[in-house]
């Protein structure tokens, strides 16, 4: 890992947010319009705090650049969205944010998480590739077409959270080996 990537994971946090505040919600907003090319409403992030999901926040300095939200009943669980601010995509904030998001799903019991992704979404899916998670099936035309997007299909998606833990330690030491060889600096991009 680089200097400055190594310095900024060092003010990385996250926390589980619950019963949030307007201005919490204004953030939350901000990040969802920054990641998404078809972004939730702010309405539809508030609705989202509900008894069965939780929302992990990623906080850099105190300010929230990337959040996912979750829904646990008994032993399924579904990752419902995740999402990094722009500019501070690529810098390895994702997997700090689906292993946390995972692990909170495991926490609250759940064995298996589901997720919906767009088939042309190849980031995403490499990334819930590395923590395990499988195609299942593919949801013909899922995502309507909106102002700025073309309908599109979704892969389903799940991984089991049992193997969790082997799976995290394999791309923790994985990393390691990476870090060990390398001296590159990325800066957020602009
Ligand atoms: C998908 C998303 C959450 C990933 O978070 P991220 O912080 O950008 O990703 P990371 O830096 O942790 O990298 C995750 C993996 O993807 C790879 N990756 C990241 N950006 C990439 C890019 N632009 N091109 C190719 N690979 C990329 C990384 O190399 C890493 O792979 P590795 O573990 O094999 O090294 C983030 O890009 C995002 O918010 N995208 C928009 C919203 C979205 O699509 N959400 C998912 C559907 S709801």
């Amino acid at each position: 890992m680089g200097l400055r990537r190594h310095a900024l994971h060092e003010k990385v946090e996250l926390r589980i947010i619950d019963q949030p505040t307007d201005e919490v919600l204004e953030q939350l907003f901000r990040v969802e319009v920054s990641a998404h090319s078809d972004p939730w409403t702010y309405d539809g992030i508030k609705e989202c705090f509900t008894t069965n999901t939780r929302c992990i926040g990623l906080f850099l300095k105190n300010k929230i650049v990337g959040f996912a939200i979750v829904c646990v009943i008994y032993e399924d669980s579904e990752l419902f969205t995740i999402g990094i601010e722009r500019k501070y995509q690529g810098l390895g904030f994702g997997h700090k944010l689906l292993q946390k998001s995972l692990e909170v799903c495991r926490e609250l019991g759940a064995q298996k998480c589901f997720l919906e992704v767009r088939v042309s979404n190849e980031v995403a899916i490499h990334l819930y590739d590395r923590y395990g998670f499988q195609i299942t099936g593919t949801r013909k035309r899922y995502y309507p077409a909106t102002a700025t997007t073309p309908v599109e299909d979704a892969f389903t998606m799940a991984c089991d959270l049992t193997k969790l833990d082997e799976i995290i330690g394999g791309i923790d030491s994985a990393a390691t080996d990476t870090a060990a060889d390398t001296s590159s600096e990325i800066t957020p991009q602009a």
